[in-house]
C-alpha cells in the first residue's frame, strides 16, 4: 500500500444472494462498518452483487446513504441491440453502479472471454463514466512453465483496447489461488503487482503507473490481508468467498486495526 493511492476492498458475490438477501446483507454490513468506526475518506468498500441485485443494491445504499459502492460483475462490449441477455454499460451506470469486474478468470474460463472481448468490455464500461476492475492471473502451468509473464501479456492486449487517459483499477489473481483457500504468499502477489506497475509505466507512462491501484484476489481472508496489505504495490484486495460473511468482510475492510495491534 502507498498513501498516494486510496484501497479498495471489493467484495466479489459471484452467483450468491437474490435481492432480499442482498437487502439484508447490505444493512447489516453497513452496521457493522459502523460499529468498527469505519472511515471512508481512509478506505473505499465495494461490494459487486449479481445483476438481478444491483436495482435493490442502489435503492439502499442512496437511500440510507451507506458508504460502500456498487459494482457489477460483468458488461456487454455493445452499447445496445440484439445481443440476448446481455447488459449494457449505460444500464449499469443508470442503477449508480461505479465499477465492474471484467477478465475474471471464471468468465475467461466458462465463457471464453478473451483479452480482446475484456479491453472491448473495459471501453464499454468507461464510455458510461464506469471504472472496469480488470482481472489478470496465470493458472499454476503457466506460471510453472512462463513464470511472471501471463498476467503482463494480458494487461497488454486488455490495454490495447482501453483508451489512454482512461482511469482503471487493475485485480492481479493467480487463478490456482482463487476459491482454493491456498492464497498467494505477501511476497508472491509483491512481485507480480510490481511487474503489472511496471508494465504499466511501459504502456501508460509514470502519472498512470503510480495512480493506478493494483488489487491483490484469491483466497484472501481476515487472517492475511494485513499482510498484503503491507506490500507497496498492493493497493487492496478482491474478496470472493471472505465477502459473503459480514464479519469476516468487515475486518477485512478493517485491516488497518491488525496492523494496529
Ligand atoms: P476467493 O475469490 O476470495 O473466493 O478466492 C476471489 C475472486 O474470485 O475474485
Amino acid at each position: 500500500m502507498n498513501t498516494q493511492r486510496k484501497p479498495l476492498i471489493a467484495g466479489n458475490w459471484k452467483m450468491n444472494y437474490d435481492h432480499l438477501q442482498a437487502l439484508a446483507f447490505l444493512q447489516k454490513l453497513s452496521w457493522s462498518l459502523k460499529n468498527t468506526a469505519y472511515d471512508s475518506s481512509v478506505t473505499e468498500v465495494a461490494v459487486f452483487p449479481p445483476f438481478t441485485d444491483l436495482r435493490s443494491a442502489q435503492t439502499i445504499v442512496a437511500s440510507e446513504k451507506l458508504p460502500i459502492k456498487i459494482g457489477a460483475q460483468d458488461v456487454s462490449h455493445e452499447q445496445s441491440g440484439a445481443y440476448t441477455g446481455d447488459i449494457a454499460a449505460a444500464f449499469l451506470s443508470s442503477l449508480d453502479v461505479s465499477y465492474v469486474i471484467v477478465g475474471h478468470s471464471e468468465r475467461r474460463e466458462y465463457h471464453a472471454e478473451t483479452d480482446s472481448l475484456v479491453g472491448k468490455k473495459s471501453a464499454a464500461a468507461l464510455t458510461a463514466g464506469i471504472t472496469p476492475v480488470i482481472c489478470v492471473g496465470e493458472s499454476l502451468q503457466q506460471r510453472e512453465e512462463q513464470g511472471t509473464v501471463v498476467p503482463l501479456v494480458q494487461l497488454t492486449e486488455v490495454l490495447a483496447e482501453v483508451p489512454e487517459g482512461a482511469e482503471f483499477v487493475i485485480a492481479y489473481e493467480p487463478v490456482w489461488a482463487i476459491g482454493s483457500g491456498q492464497a498467494a504468499t505477501a511476497a508472491q502477489a509483491q512481485e507480480m503487482c510490481s511487474h503489472i506497475r511496471s508494465k504499466l509505466r511501459e504502456l501508460r507512462g509514470e502519472e498512470v503507473a503510480s495512480a493506478t491501484r493494483i488489487l491483490y484476489g484469491g483466497s484472501v481472508k481476515s487472517d492475511n490481508i494485513a499482510e498484503f496489505m503491507q506490500q507497496p504495490d498492493v493497493d487492496g484486495a478482491l474478496v470472493g468467498g471472505a465477502s459473503l460473511k459480514i464479519d469476516e468482510f468487515t475486518k477485512i475492510v478493517q485491516y488497518q486495526t491488525g496492523l494496529a495491534e
